[in-house]
Formats: C-alpha cells, structure tokens, sequence
C-alpha cells in the first residue's frame, strides 16, 4: 500500500514551491534593488550581479567548485552570485543580506572539502571574490599584499617573477584561494622551516558585519589573531593579506622515491615515522599510501611514496640522508636539483617542464571527481601490525581510490606555542594525517559506500592518533565531526569540533566572536559561535 503521503507529496511540493517563489521573488527584487542603491558605484554593480536567469550564472558558479559532490542538480544554489570588483560592492552585500534576511557565503578558491563556501540550505547570496585578486609584491622589504581572491599559485609566480630568493611557505595545490587557506592556517612543504601561511601574516584588511572595512590596526590584535587560523567565514569578510615572505636559496633539491610492501615499505614507514620530525627543518619528506596493482598478476600491494624538498643542492642531502635515514636507500639519481618556483609545480603535479604560467590559470591539473577527507594527529609512532591494519582497510573495494598523506611536523612547528594563533597542532606531534577518498559514480547509494568506508578506517585509527581531544585540521573540513550528535545544542556540538579544531584557542575565538558579529550573521555549519547564541536555552 501505498503511503498517503506520497500521493500528496508533489501538490504539497507545488504549493510550497509557488509559496516559496512569489514570497522569494519579492524579496530577490528588493534585495537587487538594495544592492545597486547601497553601492557607491552603482553603475559597476551591475556588472557583477548574476541571478539564475543569467546565462553566465551557471559557468560562473561552477568555475571553482573543487569538489563537485556539492555540485548536483539537488545541491542547493544560490539565489545571486556577486563578484565584486570593488569593495563597496562587497559592503552592499552585507548591509543588503542584513535588510532582507539573507545569508552570505564568500569564496575564494572554493576548496572547502564540505562545499561551505557556496552551499547553504537558506536563501543566499554567493560572494565570488575571483575578481579581487590583485597582488604586489615588495622584494625590498620581503612582503607583499595578496587579495582575498588570488590563488596561491599566483602568489607564487608574482614572488618568484620579482627575486629567486624569496617565496612563501603555503599550500601545495596551486589553486587554493588565498582567503580560505591562510583564514584556517595553510600549510605547505616548507612548513617545518616557516610554520603555517597564517604564521607570517603581518597585516590584514576585512569588512565586518557592519560594512567597516578594517585594517589591523582598527580591528585591534584580538581580532587580528583569530583570522590566522580560525577559519574563514567567521567574523567578516577578509579583503587582503599583507605577507612576510621568506628566504628560498636559489637551488632546492627535490626527490620522489616509491616503495611497495615487497621493496620493505611497512618497515620503512614505520621508521619514517621516528625520523621525519626530527630532521633538519630544511628537508622535508612526506609519505602518500595508496593501494595499487601488484606486480603478480591479480593482487594489490600498498604503495609508499616518499616525497621530498630540501632548501639546499644535492651535495649537502645525501650526506644528510645516509646519516638520517639510510634505510630509504635515496641515490643522487633520486634527486632532481631546481628553482623554488619549480619545485612549486612538481609538488603540484604538473608535468615536468611545464611553463611557470600554468600557475596564473586557475584550473587545476587533477580534478577529483567526489570527495570526502578527514585529519588526524600522530604523536606516538604508529607499531608495525598498526599499519599493516591500515592496509587491510586500503585492499576493500571501496578503499582503491583511498589515500593518507602523512606530513612531517617538528621544526619550526613545534617551536610557535599553541595559543600564538587559533592553530594549535604544535609541538608534540609528529605528524599529520590527511585521509581522502574519490569516487566515480553518480547517486547517494556510492556516495554513502565511499564516506562508510573512510568512516571506518577512521575509526581504525583512533587507538593510534592524538585523544582528548582527537585533534583535527580546521581546514580539512569534516562535518562528521560535532554536528551528528543529536540532542546537543548547536553551541554543544561546536564545543566537539571546536576543541578539535582549536583546543583551548576555541574560547577565545568564541569571546572574539561575541565582540565583533554577536548577532551571528557570517555563519555556516562550522562557523565560530558567538557566547550569547549558547546560553539561548536550547538554542539551536
Ligand atoms: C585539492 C585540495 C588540496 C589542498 N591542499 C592543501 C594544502 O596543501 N595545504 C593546506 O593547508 N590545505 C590544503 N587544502 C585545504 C585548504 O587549505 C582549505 O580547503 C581552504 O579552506 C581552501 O581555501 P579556499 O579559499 O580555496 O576555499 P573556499 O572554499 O573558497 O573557502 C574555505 C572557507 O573559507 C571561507 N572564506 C573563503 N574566502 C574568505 C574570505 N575572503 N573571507 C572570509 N572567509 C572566507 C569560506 O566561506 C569557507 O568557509 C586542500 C584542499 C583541497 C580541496
Ligand atoms: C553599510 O552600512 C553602513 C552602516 O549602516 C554604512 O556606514 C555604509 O556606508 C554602508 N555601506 C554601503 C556600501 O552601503
Ligand atoms: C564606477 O564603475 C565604473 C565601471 O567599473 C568605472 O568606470 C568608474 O570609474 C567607477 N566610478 C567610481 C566613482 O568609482
Ligand atoms: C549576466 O550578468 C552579467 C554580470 O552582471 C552581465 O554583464 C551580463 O550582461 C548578463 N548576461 C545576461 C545574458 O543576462
Ligand atoms: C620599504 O618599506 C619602507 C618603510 O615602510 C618604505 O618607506 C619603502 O618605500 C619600502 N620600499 C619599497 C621598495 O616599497
Ligand atoms: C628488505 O629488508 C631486508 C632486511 O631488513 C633486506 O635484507 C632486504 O634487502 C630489503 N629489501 C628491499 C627490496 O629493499
Ligand atoms: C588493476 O588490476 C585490475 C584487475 O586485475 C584491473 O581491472 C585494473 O585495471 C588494474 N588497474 C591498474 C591501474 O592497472
Ligand atoms: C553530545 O555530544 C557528546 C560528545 O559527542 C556526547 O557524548 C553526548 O552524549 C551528546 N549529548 C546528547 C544529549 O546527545
């Protein structure tokens, strides 16, 4: 038989629907019309308004959508996108949002593992900062000011274009948008000489919840503190970036060495583990584990793939690696000496020899088709039969797309204290993990095969990983974390994440919170929330 409710579903759906479209339709209008009244250019405004009905709206919503699970004909949309050209245009948003009942999201390369920045289940409006992305670079004084909507790897080409001796120390894929990245700490293979991107911020501009464009000085340095590391979307919308930039010598040396389980790899890994913290912060070496075909026909094997920079020639690493870590067995045919800037696209996978200007074109060189990820913390090595456990989880069916990453920590990382910015992960762990997981096929049925079994791989791993809390990386995104423990108020579940995002920093980005959007306005599933919105009895 037939449930009742289906049969009324798609009138009751019509309904709702022309209800919803006429008392939305009303408010798009006047929402519009705010936004070209409250401009100070009004005539520009319109030039960067792109409703539904706009031929280019689809394009430009898609452009940087890194992870098109969120990018369905069932995922929400927003009802404007806007991207500024100048930053009245930006300041009328938010007055406008406020008038109309309106939610932001603002993107800036549009990684966000869980599609916050342009995903919402209100009515709202997409901030697109793509036009907004100027930088200039002072190689006299080693800093430059980066706007909210570059992508790193432009960043990259602007430093590098203006001296072979300076760079910066952030993120690896070149398309990552400086707003986002640098907002949750930003981290990259020169993390253990430089610390995080938000490490060597010096200065900032954003617009607040008021429309006042602050700079650091007027934000004041609380303020200031919880934009390095406390997740962007929180407390305004970040404008630029003023950056200190760092010493690069002018050769590098990088190598990429690959071991399966028949060439040692456990063993390896296992020793990596005692040895990649401790190394000297100019060389860095990363492991990405996947499982792949073996040699014998029919069977898989796990793949260990060592991947390194070193701020420094060949002659000086090898020497360091015979004393540090013989066991890799890394020959001088291993290592590939170059310029920073080239070692910028190795690690990004460009194919070798491609031109720097790859780095000014905003697509990526691998797209990923559905992702979930996930982070954890090491900070006691991990045993032998531990990791042979984690292979055991790569060799189900749904783990051959499956990947860790595990990034090295020590060095200047565990030097900066905790509290310094909202980013805790400092001294004491030895390594990061970031989990992801592809898939291919379309629907919610592979969708939830694929989540499940990154679930319970990270499970496997909790005996193993930092505990109370199991620290995670804000900027790894995971909304498994907090937000599924029914019966808690949402300012209950923000404590989960938030202690594993921030641990103690968590209280002080609240109170930053409190003082500078009380009324809650820049939110998302995982925003900061300020204390009054907790106290609301059952405030969710
Ligand atoms: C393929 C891939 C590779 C990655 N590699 C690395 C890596 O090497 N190192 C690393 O540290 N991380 C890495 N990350 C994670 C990355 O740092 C975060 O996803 C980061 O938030 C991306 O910033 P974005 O601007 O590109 O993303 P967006 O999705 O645009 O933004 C992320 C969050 O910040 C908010 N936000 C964006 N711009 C602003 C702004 N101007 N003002 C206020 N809030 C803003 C958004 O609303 C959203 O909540 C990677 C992610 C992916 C998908
Ligand atoms: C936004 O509102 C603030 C305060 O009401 C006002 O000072 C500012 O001029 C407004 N900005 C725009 C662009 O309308
Ligand atoms: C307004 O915008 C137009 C088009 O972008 C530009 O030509 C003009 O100079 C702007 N005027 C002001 C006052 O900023
Ligand atoms: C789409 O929007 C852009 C930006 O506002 C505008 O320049 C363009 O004319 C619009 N195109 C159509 C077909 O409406
Ligand atoms: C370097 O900074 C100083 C002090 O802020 C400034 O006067 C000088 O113009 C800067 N140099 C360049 C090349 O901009
Ligand atoms: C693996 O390790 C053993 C001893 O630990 C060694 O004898 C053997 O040569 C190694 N195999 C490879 C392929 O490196
Ligand atoms: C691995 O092996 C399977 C079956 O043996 C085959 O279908 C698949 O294409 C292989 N994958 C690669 C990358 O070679
Ligand atoms: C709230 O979350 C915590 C931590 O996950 C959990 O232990 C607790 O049982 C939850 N409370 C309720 C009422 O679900």
């Amino acid at each position: 038989m037939k449930p009742l409710g289906s049969s009324l579903f798609p009138f009751a759906f019509a309904l709702f629907f022309s209800f919803f479209w006429a008392t939305w339709a009303h408010t798009h209008e006047n929402f519009l019309q705010c936004l070209s009244l409250g401009s100070e250019n009004s005539s520009s405004i319109s030039e960067v308004i792109y409703t539904p009905s706009n031929s280019s709206y689809s394009s430009v919503l898609q452009f940087s959508i890194q992870n098109p699970r969120f990018s369905t004909p069932a995922t929400p949309k927003p009802l404007v996108i806007l991207t500024p050209s100048h930053v009245s245009h930006i300041q009328a948003a938010i007055n406008c949002s406020q008038t109309h009942g309106m939610q932001i999201r603002v993107r800036s390369g549009g990684h966000d593992f869980e599609g916050l920045s342009y995903v919402s289940d209100v009515p709202f409006v997409l901030i697109d900062l793509i036009n907004l992305r100027s930088i200039s670079v002072d190689a006299e004084n080693s800093t430059a000011w980066v706007q909210a909507g570059a992508a790193i790897g432009e960043v990259y080409y602007r430093i590098a274009e203006k001296s072979r001796n300076l760079g910066f120390p952030a993120g690896i894929s070149t398309t990552l948008g400086v707003g986002g990245h640098f907002s949750g700490g930003g981290y990259g293979t020169m993390l253990r000489k430089y610390g995080l991107a938000a490490d060597n911020i010096i200065g900032a501009q954003l617009v607040d919840v008021k429309g006042r464009i602050l700079d650091r000085g007027s934000m004041g340095e609380d303020l200031f503190w919880a934009i390095r590391g406390g997740g962007g979307a929180s407390f305004g919308i970040i404008l630029s970036w003023k950056i200190k930039l760092v010493h690069v010598p002018s050769t590098v040396t990088v190598f990429t060495v690959s071991r399966n389980l028949e060439q040692n790899a456990t063993k390896l890994v296992h020793r990596w583990q005692y040895v990649a913290a401790k190394l000297h912060e100019d060389l860095f070496i990363r492991v990405s584990l996947t499982s792949v075909n073996s040699s014998q026909e029919g069977k898989r094997t796990i793949q260990a793939l060592f991947d390194s920079l070193y701020l420094g020639g060949i002659d000086k690493l090898l020497p360091m690696m015979r004393q540090s870590f013989p066991e890799l067995g890394l020959v001088r045919e291993d290592c590939i000496e170059m310029s920073w800037i080239e070692s910028i696209l190795y690690f990004a996978n460009f194919r070798s020899g491609e031109s720097l200007d790859v780095l000014l074109n905003r697509t990526p060189p691998i797209r990923y088709p559905r992702i979930k990820a996930k982070s954890d913390y090491v900070q006691e090595p991990i045993p032998e039969p531990g990791l042979e456990g984690i292979w055991q989880r790569f060799y189900e069916k749904e783990g051959e797309t499956g990947l860790m990453v595990l990034t090295p920590y020590g060095g200047r990382m565990s030097e900066i204290s905790e509290s310094a910015t909202p980013f805790p992960h400092r001294a004491g762990n030895i390594y990061q993990i970031y989990y992801r997981v592809y898939w291919l096929e379309e629907g919610t049925a592979a969708s939830e095969r694929h989540i499940s079994w990154m679930r319970r791989l990270y499970s496997y791993m909790a005996p193993y990983v930092s505990k109370s809390p199991r620290a995670a990386y804000v900027n790894y995104r995971d909304l498994d974390i907090g937000t599924n423990s029914k019966g808690n108020t949402s300012y209950r579940r923000a404590r989960i994440w938030g202690n594993k995002y921030f641990k103690s920093n968590f209280d002080r980005l609240v109170h930053v919170k409190t003082v500078v959007d009380p009324v809650n306005f820049f939110k998302n599933e995982q925003s900061i929330p300020p204390f009054s919105f907790g106290r609301k009895k059952g405030g969710d």
